[in-house]
């Protein structure tokens, strides 16, 4: 059996929570494969609104087995925050969740090294999500890391040499930070951590695949922020794109199977960094308060903007996506008219393709479609959809030579319409 692969083609926060909880019923296993808590997956039904940061979005269906893989960085203080919170809704995730030894741990000094090179950025900030991310993935390339399965084995002697290294790295900078405040609770995530099955999880997924058990690994963040092919430094640590799936999770590429690429009907950006189609006006004003842009775990506001179509089609072809997935739809329902960006202007040539730097005098080259002016919240099915939207969507297909098999048009899991 083959491995499905879900993940964002733009610059995060396209929905993928939302839409591996509505997938989930179709399969045995959920994967999260890199990324860690800077992760704000959000999902709504009943009425409720929960957000995940590690934990794979498959764990509100009781019998589904959830892996949080070798490829994610593992904060021990917020997973301990995300257990206690979902244990208090009543769920019991002992059995559901499963974690890789080879995961990396997020250390408390990897916080404040995160913090002190940021600040020590000034202007030049990457807009880190502080959360230790970044130092962490360094450390694991770096061969000093600590990994999840040390807890079974001499912890404190790995812990302790790690936090060494980073306290002297730390007196390089002119900068005030107190461990005790995130030790304790460090410890006592270290401790939930170990009251978990740690598994040998690609051994595992690869057991389950052969036997007939299906998959679906879930990206976080999104493919213009992935390390390699984002719009660099002002990316992610890990590999976001479909290739990061099979290293994260140790799945051969030859047992991949559909890849969902998932984007928004528009595009959004957190944090610093190039943004071509930003609209830093009204229009882009109306789509953040009507799409509640706002982060999930941060509250940071997110920069707004016209669909990119250059970048998505780099983001298909980089992800071999086979099937898309169309959020937010209905927030464009207010506009007369929608943009969709064809192509990039550059020093006066027009060029289709995403380029190495996205230069500051980028012009974007839009061509207008007829909005939809009504609203899809309330739709069932592809037959009620406006002929406006069949149209926007015929036209991305077309562009984007993969078919939209699903379309969202709220963030409810009930709001989720496949298209035959
Ligand atoms: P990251 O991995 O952090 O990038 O997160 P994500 O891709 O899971 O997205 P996130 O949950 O941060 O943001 C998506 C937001 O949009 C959430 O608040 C969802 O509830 C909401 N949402 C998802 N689909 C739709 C939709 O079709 N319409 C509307 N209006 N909201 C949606």
């Amino acid at each position: 059996m083959k491995v499905d692969v879900l993940l964002g083609l733009q610059w995060g926060d396209e929905g993928k929570g939302k839409v591996v909880d509505v997938l989930t019923p179709h399969y045995d296993i959920i994967t999260r494969f890199q990324g860690g808590p800077n992760a704000g997956h959000t999902l709504e039904f009943n009425n409720v609104k929960h957000v995940l940061r590690s934990i794979p979005s498959g764990i509100f269906h009781e019998d589904k087995i959830n892996v949080i893989g070798n490829g994610v960085v593992l904060d021990p203080i917020t997973f301990k925050e995300e257990i206690d919170a979902l244990q208090n809704k009543g769920y019991d995730l002992r059995q559901r969740l499963l974690i890789s030894k080879k995961a990396h741990l997020i250390l408390p000094t990897h916080r404040i090294l995160d913090a002190a090179s940021e600040a020590a950025k000034g202007a030049t900030k990457i807009g880190s999500t502080l959360k230790g991310i970044g130092p962490t993935y360094m450390d694991k390339t770096g061969r000093n890391g600590v990994r999840v399965g040390d807890i079974l084995h001499n912890f404190d002697e790995k812990y302790k040499a790690l936090k060494e290294k980073h306290l002297k790295m730390l007196s390089m900078y002119n900068f005030e930070f107190n461990i005790e405040e995130f030790e304790k609770g460090f410890m006592e995530g270290i401790e939930t951590i170990r009251s978990f099955q740690l598994i040998d999880s690609e051994n595992k997924l690869n057991n389950l695949r052969k036997t007939g058990k299906k998959i679906l690994a879930e990206g976080a963040q999104g493919t213009l922020l992935d390390i390699d092919f984002g719009s660099y430094p002002f990316v992610t640590s890990s590999n976001t794109v479909c290739a990061g799936a099979c290293i994260g999770m140790g799945i051969a590429p030859t047992n991949i199977g559909e890849v969902f690429g998932i984007f928004k009907a528009y595009c959004t950006r957190v944090g610093s960094g190039p943004f071509p189609t930003e609209l830093d006006n009204e229009v882009g004003e109306a789509i953040r308060t009507v799409g509640h842009e706002f982060g999930a775990v941060t509250g940071r506001t997110r920069r707004c903007g016209w669909l990119d179509l250059v970048a998505l089609k780099y983001a298909v072809t980089i992800n071999g996506v086979t099937q898309l997935i169309m959020t937010k739809a209905d927030v464009l329902s207010q506009f007369e008219n929608i943009k969709i960006c064809t192509a990039y202007k550059i020093n006066g040539e027009i060029t289709n393709e995403f380029p190495y730097e996205l230069p500051e005098n980028l012009e974007p080259v839009y061509m207008d479609l007829p909005g939809w002016h009504c609203d899809l919240t309330g739709l069932k099915s592809e037959d009620e959809f406006p002929e406006e939207l069949n149209n926007y969507i015929d036209f991305l297909e077309e562009q984007l030579e993969v078919p939209i098999t699903i379309v969202s048009v709220g963030p409810d899991r009930d709001q989720t319409i496949v298209r035959e």
